[in-house]
């Protein structure tokens, strides 16, 4: 039977940590894969969910199922944490929350709940969007459509079309936001913009679904959370998916959240019972050693702030990469202005080379990134930024 198949190439973004790991020449570059990096090139485990690994170790008592919505304290404190503790929604006792495994199996089983309210709903995503979301609600049948949004030209939003494409949009349809630091463009609504898209949600009545990787890594947590609390307030039906894959810095545990909200209770528990259903059949229930991990932090006010703490030092050192690879550019004579990079937030931007350009990187300086030139900012440091810099300014 495997002899019809045929291979699949590599995938755009996890291919090149295979690449990059195989590349023997000692001075490389790894913008690729969206992680955090320290100074040193490390993607360290927080202190505090070293704290809370310890803690677990020493108080778990067994390891039996933990059932399709794996651990309620787990999804009661993302649902806080992503709504706000005071959203109508959240008083109303309207969220509904499964924990997942990581914010991939959050967009999966968002996927085939979409499938069940309306098998022809359209999936409408951002003209550029993260490269696994259209092959991922594909593969659940869904027919996925983009709306405009990065200018790559003058490196904005197209926000007039965006507006325009969405007002288009059925009211049987889904429309995916990217909460905040949007992967790849690293350009994100302003409030105002949130606003108007929450206006035109409402008069349309199409369903957001809002995809949340980055909370903390743009503006602060609760700061990037202001569409996310702002949506869920005003619509009578919202789906949220969120990671703490990057902002606990958990990325091999797989640990998420897929969150729900119904027009009233009543309605939330119906679709609850579809949701919980969806889990049944995809993967039965969702690992718990990451939930175990994120609740005993958010749960603990001390660890909460350790975290929140540890969580700033990533969020500054990110931004601070941005200005010095900018003023680093500038330093050696690059004419060609980066300064787009300093205004836009989270992992990643466009460098905006061609893909030659990012090829010839690759193979004659071992810089990293993926083909549409999206670089992971993380990845830049002190020691690597002239070298980088001066690689840039070859190809250009
Ligand atoms: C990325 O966009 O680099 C990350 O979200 C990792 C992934 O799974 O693609």
């Amino acid at each position: 039977m495997f002899n019809k198949l045929t291979a699949m190439p590599a995938d755009p973004i996890l291919g090149l940590l295979t690449k990059y790991r195989e590349d023997s020449r000692t001075q490389k570059v790894d913008l690729g894969v969206g992680v955090y990096k320290d100074e040193s090139g490390h993607t360290p485990i927080l202190s505090c969910v070293k704290k809370a690994e310890k803690y677990r170790l020493d108080t778990e008592s067994t390891k039996v199922y933990i059932g399709p919505t794996g651990s309620a304290d787990f999804n009661r404190l993302m649902s806080e944490l992503a709504f706000g503790i005071e959203n109508p929604v959240i008083i109303a006792n309207r969220v509904r929350t499964v924990s997942t495994p990581g914010g991939t199996g959050a967009l999966r089983v968002a996927a085939d709940f979409i499938k069940r309210c309306n098998p022809n709903s359209v999936l409408w995503v951002s003209d550029p969007t993260w490269a696994n979301h259209t092959g991922l609600f594909e593969a659940a049948g869904i027919t996925v459509k983009t709306y405009p949004y990065y200018d790559y030209d003058t490196k904005s939003l197209k926000f007039d079309e965006m507006k325009a494409a969405l007002s288009q949009v059925s009211s049987d349809d889904v429309v995916l936001l990217h909460a905040c630091c949007h992967n790849p463009s690293g350009m994100d609504l302003n409030q105002q913009q949130w606003d108007d898209i929450i206006e035109l949600t409402v008069e349309q009545g199409f369903t957001p679904l809002i995809d949340m990787a980055y909370q903390g890594f743009g503006d602060g947590v609760d700061e990037d959370a202001y569409g996310v609390r702002k949506m869920a307030a005003k619509v009578s039906n919202m789906i949220l998916c969120s990671s703490c894959s990057k902002n606990f810095g958990l990325y091999r545990e797989r640990i998420g959240a897929c969150s729900i909200i119904g027009k009233n209770a009543a309605a939330s528990d119906i679709a609850f019972s579809v949701l919980l259903y969806v889990v049944r059949c995809i993967y039965s229930m969702p690992p718990a050693h990451g939930a175990a991990i994120v609740e005993t932090i958010l749960g603990s006010a001390e660890l909460k702030q350790e975290w929140l703490d540890e969580l700033t030092v990533m969020r500054n050192r990110i931004n601070g990469n941005r200005a010095m690879l900018v003023n680093k550019l500038k330093e050696i004579g690059v004419e060609r202005n980066f300064d787009f990079i300093t205004h836009q937030k989270g992992m990643f931007s466009f460098l905006g080379i061609t893909s030659a350009q990012v090829a010839q990187l690759q193979s004659e300086y071992s810089v990293y990134m993926v083909d549409s030139s999206r670089i992971s900012i993380a990845g830049i440091g002190t020691g690597n930024v002239d070298y980088l810099a001066k690689s840039i300014a070859k190809v250009l």
